[in-house]
């Protein structure tokens, strides 16, 4: 098959969800990669250079851009690498992922940037892009790196240069001349926790081995603080900001009184579905930073991304091996996998009727791009990428660790009955998940940013 057609195909009789957020019958044609027309059901011809996917019973949604993850290569690979965790996202319906710098060597040099591209080119089943990390160092690097989604901050939980925390680093980083319009405002993504507040309170705890201290330790207070300090440097700036895994009720809160234009924020489906009750049933399974809150929060959480407060969902993809997560707490790292199930997981939802699909499809997709400034994706129409995903929206059954992709082998909603799995996921109109089957010959491509 010539290049063209192997990003080409006609998908017949889906429940399309359409850029106004409905969703009726139809076909959609792709050529060389791109949606060509979106008809109703029956209207397209067939053609005899067109491979046809029969959608009857499944839906239609635009692919998942899932925009925190951490894929472990280089340097990781015992956890994950970029093969491993780009299958797991193609049969998690995630098309394109945004990955983060903390890998070895660390990502905050140009250099290290086009080494994990070379490797994405390679091995990556779906499409890519990475920030670059900021050090107390590398403020030339931060302006300059290309392609970039944007500039990781970590402001706590980190330790080594992606740590910054100091006052006068942050502001230089933030630093915008407001008299020049043309002043780069590259987005700056920012893990917001207080690392004196957690410094000071794992000294205080530190005798303690339950791994529900971990929410203790590192407390809603610890959230807030760092994610005021953002802001505030944002507003100063009008820096481009985007706070990443937002956990707190009191955060959510905040920025429903005060969330300039050019501010998002992300909540991660683990922060609205689980809560601190889960130490007692998969112990440090549950661990992560910023950590799980309480039952409160998850439903403060929930009416923020409702109102629009909170703009879309990461799954903070963070795999860890068992091993690693067996060696007692606080000796046992944070993280949790996440892109095998977050889709289901928020499609369970909608159908439960806390949400529509089309508000999954908008907070994993539609609005990433949108937040990302990721050209042509995130939406089913003429001229978008075909970055797609059809799932099963009638079917129930079980996430089990035996059918996982992602190389640590375990999820923490195992046993959870879920639906809205996929069955076709496409990236650039070629089929890369196809029944539970995999096509390892499909390769993403690097995703750019800006408008
Ligand atoms: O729990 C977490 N684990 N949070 C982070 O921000 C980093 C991540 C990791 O890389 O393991």
């Amino acid at each position: 098959m010539s290049e063209m057609n192997r990003r080409s195909l006609l998908i017949r009789n889906a429940q399309v969800l359409h850029p106004d957020g409905t969703i009726s019958p139809g076909d959609v044609e792709v050529r060389d990669g791109q949606i060509l027309q979106v008809t109703a059901a029956g209207a397209i011809a067939p053609s005899a250079d067109l491979p046809e996917i029969d959608a009857t019973g499944l839906t239609l949604l635009p692919g998942v851009i899932d925009p925190q993850v951490h894929f472990r290569e280089p340097g990781l690979e015992h956890k994950e690498d970029l093969f491993t965790a780009s299958c797991a996202c193609a049969k998690g319906g995630v098309t394109s992922f945004l990955e983060m710098p903390n890998t070895k060597p660390l990502t905050i040099t140009q250099a290290a940037l086009d080494d994990k591209l070379r490797r994405a080119a390679e091995k990556c089943l779906v499409n890519y892009g990475f920030f670059i990390g900021a050090t107390a160092e590398n403020l030339p690097d931060l302006r300059t790196a290309n392609p970039v989604c944007g500039i990781k901050v970590f402001m706590g939980s980190m330790h080594g240069p992606l740590l910054v925390d100091d006052d006068a680093v942050l502001d230089r980083i933030f630093y915008r001349d407001l008299s020049d319009p043309n002043y780069e405002n590259r987005l700056i993504a920012v893990h917001a926790e207080d690392m004196k507040r957690l410094r000071e309170r794992r000294a205080q705890f530190a005798d303690e081995t339950d791994p529900a201290i971990h929410s203790v330790i590192q407390d809603n207070q610890a959230a807030l603080m760092a994610t005021q300090r953002a802001l505030a440097l944002s507003k100063k700036y009008q820096r481009r900001l985007h706070i990443l895994h937002l956990s707190t009720g009191e955060e959510a809160e905040l920025l429903r009184q005060d969330k300039p234009a050019w501010v998002t924020a992300e909540v991660t489906p683990q922060h609205l579905l689980l809560n601190t009750d889960a130490y007692k049933t998969i112990g440090t399974l549950a661990q992560m930073n910023p950590p799980l809150r309480s039952p409160r929060d998850n439903e403060i959480l929930w009416q923020a991304l409702l109102d629009g407060v909170i703009d879309f969902i990461a799954t903070d993809h963070a795999p860890h091996t068992l091993e690693e997560k067996a060696k007692g707490y606080p000796h046992t790292p944070s993280g949790m996998p996440g892109v095998e199930t977050s889709l289901p997981l928020m499609l369970t939802q909608a159908m439960k009727g806390r949400c529509t699909v089309a508000q999954v499809a908008n907070w994993m997709s539609t609005a990433v791009a949108k937040g990302y400034q990721i050209p042509n994706k995130g939406i089913i129409a003429p001229g978008y990428d075909a970055d797609l995903v059809l799932v099963d929206l009638n079917t129930y059954r079980p996430v089990r660790r035996e059918e996982l992709q992602t190389k640590c082998g375990w999820s923490p909603f195992e046993g959870w009955e879920l639906t809205g799995f996929p069955v076709v996921t496409i990236v650039g109109g070629q089929v890369v998940y196809d029944h539970g089957k995999l096509n390892t010959d499909v390769r993403g491509q690097a995703l750019r940013f800006g408008s």
